[in-house]
């Protein structure tokens, strides 16, 4: 009879946020909307994903990002409904996408009280060979709405208030975490609604996967060298560790976060900080890898704790398992 009530008892991430709310008597609503924006934006994004190679929306646009990066249909594409969706909700002051040169700020009768930051489209290289891809949000409150500034959008990660990401894989899974802990919805497309599937996820405390791009192992520094060696050759006696890499940092994070193990897209001699931009992807990684009990560092301190000075800034980053993210924070302490 349970079962059958469970069946009956649909747990929507409308709902689910509605029931967070409650934790904020004054807020009106207001998230809620806002996520229902971004909830459009990804229902939007997994129906095109899915018939990509259907609909032609595979290959290039034809244009250059501010990143240097050849701007593929479904980056512009997706960019433009995220916007679209932000702004129209009338919840949102100041927008930063991995795919806009500027911030853009909303004006007028639209805007609301959050900034959103967000990677419309993550792991672009791999929509050809139809490979999981993602969206990326972190969420700030403005500092003062009747004048907006590009500071409401340098803030440390740790005055985020919510962050979250869209998956584009075998299922559609969001994950979101509003600062009290992490939850998982998967997309039910005969209802068009996400479900609670992962309520209250939490990472192993260690793994025994890591997850770094070895292609660059010619540029790292020592302490990276020698935690990639640990992972390979233990000098405890343990097994060595497995190597997972997707390639889409939503997919590589999405599976640290349920079986555990470390992300890493360190510094190299090539670039110094790193590929991973800190404003929308490496602020709400770190956001929900914390808030699951997990921890996340840039080689030099704790990810959420750095100041940006600008949008597009990048930095290193290690995030995983709270055990195995130590382990390379004593490599890092004891170089310096
Ligand atoms: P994006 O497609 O949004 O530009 O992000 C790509 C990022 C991230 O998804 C992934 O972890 C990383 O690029 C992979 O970089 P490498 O191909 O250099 O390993
Ligand atoms: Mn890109
Ligand atoms: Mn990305
Ligand atoms: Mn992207």
């Amino acid at each position: 009879h349970a079962a059958e009530a469970q069946r009956t008892d649909l747990m929507t991430i409308t709902r689910h946020a509605l029931n967070e709310q409650g934790r904020h008597p004054e807020s009106r609503g207001d998230f809620t909307i806002l996520l229902s924006h971004i909830v459009l934006g990804c229902k939007f994004v997994a129906s095109a994903v899915n018939k990509a190679g259907l609909a032609k929306l595979i290959g290039l646009a034809g244009e250059t990002n501010i990143q240097g990066e050849e701007q593929k249909k479904l980056d512009v594409l997706s960019n433009e409904v995220f916007v679209k969706a932000l702004v129209s909700s009338g919840r949102t002051c100041v927008l930063v996408s991995e795919e806009n040169e500027e911030a853009i700020f909303v004006d007028g009768p639209l805007r609301g009280k959050y900034c959103v930051c967000f990677d419309p489209l993550d792991g672009s290289s791999n929509i050809d060979c139809g490979v999981s891809i993602g969206t990326i949000f972190g969420i700030y409150m403005i500092k003062d709405k009747d004048n907006a500034t590009l500071e409401d959008v340098l803030q440390p990660g740790t005055n985020m208030i919510a962050a979250g990401y869209c998956m584009y894989g075998s299922s559609c899974t969001l994950v979101l975490s509003t600062g009290n802990g992490v939850n998982g919805f998967t997309l039910d497309p005969s209802l068009g609604e996400f479900i609670l599937t992962h309520p209250n996820i939490k990472i192993p405390s260690k793994g025994k996967i890591y997850s770094v791009n070895e292609g660059n192992a010619r540029n790292w520094d020592a302490p990276t060298a020698k935690f990639v060696e640990k992972c390979k050759f233990p000098q405890d006696g343990s097994s060595p560790k497995s190597l997972r890499y997707i390639g889409s940092m939503v997919a590589d994070v999405h599976r640290t976060l349920l079986y555990g193990g470390i992300f890493l897209y360190p510094a190299d001699k090539k670039s110094l900080n790193g590929k991973l931009r800190v404003l929308y992807e490496v602020f709400p990684m770190s956001f929900l890898m914390e808030q699951a009990g997990g921890q996340s560092f840039t080689g030099k301190q704790r990810a959420l704790e750095l100041v940006p000075t600008e949008i597009h800034q990048r930095s290193p980053i290690f995030l995983g398992s709270y055990g195995d993210v130590e382990e390379i924070k004593s490599l890092y302490a004891s170089e310096s």
